[in-house]
């Protein structure tokens, strides 16, 4: 009897942490921007012209166990955030239904989505390009459409925005994607980041002017080590990678327009003290993976893509994952690449457990105090 009431408190004790970690971070609702790293639907609702095969397996193989949408074999960073605010995952957009409920959040990602407005890539003859016309001032667009059905007075907005996350990215990695795959020059790409830096930037104050109190702002991935850039821009000078075999000049300008972004992130700081602006740094988060890969158990590598149609990479532009000639690996969470352009269910977690419990979020997230 004794033993049974000194055990009684450890059980409760544990009970209670357990349910701390599973809804650790302290919001009601969150409202998501970006592109394939976050999307939960839109791009397939709106008819996927571009990329048909995200409406088949092996997309959606490990988790959801059919496809969802989403550019991966399962959960992505913005789920595992839902999942830490014990929230349900974000609806898409584009497929709210009449008398959904949706107070706790939507997304508005589409994937292939650009930073700036797609008339800037057809002034540019590449708008042909783009997998899609729903840019970041179009995503904003729908969410002041949607606004007046969350909350109609200021005082009630303010009310329930206090309780929000908007996360505004990651967003303007296609916006280089688009200009590299076509040719552009790294020069040519950083001529280009204070525009995408600055679009950005303003979305973030749309939303603090809306009433968003705290943000969360992804920067850009370390693209050197992305199947794609390592398949299209492979060289034979070894200089040009790192000793984890990424391209160098490729990671330096993720760097490069991460360091903007964070100017300008600062810059928003001061002119709204009110709001907490928050940097994601994504590049260390998804670099550590890099650097010790058996650590988090991708004991086939992290820069070889799980699924594709050959190459040194497993990336084939003509074979791509989920098209003939392709095929999927056993075990995707061996795997820190899914497709050769979008990271794994494994890899996204890490990430994403990073920037909720690790130092990637700057300040952090907020949390129920423990
Ligand atoms: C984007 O808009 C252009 C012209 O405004 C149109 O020709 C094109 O088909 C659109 N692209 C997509 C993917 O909807
Ligand atoms: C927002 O939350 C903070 C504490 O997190 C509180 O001090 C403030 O009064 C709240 N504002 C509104 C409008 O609810
Ligand atoms: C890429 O895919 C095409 C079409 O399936 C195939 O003919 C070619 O051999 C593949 N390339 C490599 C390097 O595997």
């Amino acid at each position: 009897m004794k033993n049974f009431i000194t055990c009684l408190p450890f059980f409760l004790v544990f009970g209670f942490t357990g349910a701390v970690s599973a809804t650790s971070l302290q919001y009601d609702s969150v409202f998501n921007f970006g592109d394939s790293l976050s999307d939960t639907g839109n791009f397939l609702l709106s008819g996927a012209l571009a990329f048909p095969v995200i409406g088949k397996l092996p997309y959606g193989e490990t988790f959801f166990r059919h496809p969802t949408g989403r550019c991966s074999d399962g959960r992505l960073v913005i789920d595992f955030i839902a999942e830490a605010a014990g929230l349900p995952y974000l609806p898409p957009f584009l497929g709210l239904g009449k008398g959904q409920d949706f107070k706790h959040g939507v997304n508005f990602a589409v994937a292939g989505a650009t930073a700036l407005d797609s008339k800037f890539f057809y002034e540019h003859n590449i708008g042909q390009i783009l997998w899609t016309n729903d840019s970041l001032s179009v995503q904003l667009d729908w969410f002041k459409k949607l606004k007046p059905s969350l909350c109609t007075t200021k005082q009630e907005c303010d009310k329930y925005f206090n309780k929000s996350l908007f996360v505004v990215g990651e967003i303007g990695g296609n916006d280089y994607n688009y200009a590299s795959f076509v040719g552009g020059s790294i020069k040519q790409l950083r001529a280009s980041v204070p525009l995408v830096v600055q679009a950005i930037a303003g979305a973030a104050t749309l939303l603090i002017e809306e009433g968003a109190v705290e943000l969360l702002v992804p920067g850009n991935l370390p693209i050197g080590c992305s199947a794609v850039y390592l398949t299209l821009f492979q060289s034979p000078n070894k200089e040009d990678y790192d000793k984890h075999g990424c391209l160098k000049a490729y990671n330096a300008f993720s760097k490069y327009h991460n360091k903007q972004l964070k100017g300008a992130l600062e810059i928003l700081r001061l002119k709204y003290p009110h709001a907490r602006i928050i940097y994601a740094d994504y590049y260390a988060a998804a670099k550590r993976i890099n650097h010790s890969p058996n650590r988090y158990g991708f004991y086939n590598g992290v820069l070889t893509a799980c699924c594709g149609g050959g190459g040194p990479y497993n990336f084939n532009n003509s074979a791509r994952c989920g098209h003939i000639g392709s095929k999927a690996c056993e075990n995707p969470s061996t795997y820190a690449n899914w497709d050769g352009i979008h990271l794994t269910e494994a890899a996204y977690k890490i990430i994403a457990k990073g920037l909720i419990y690790g130092p990637f979020s700057r300040p952090p997230l907020r949390k129920f105090p423990l």
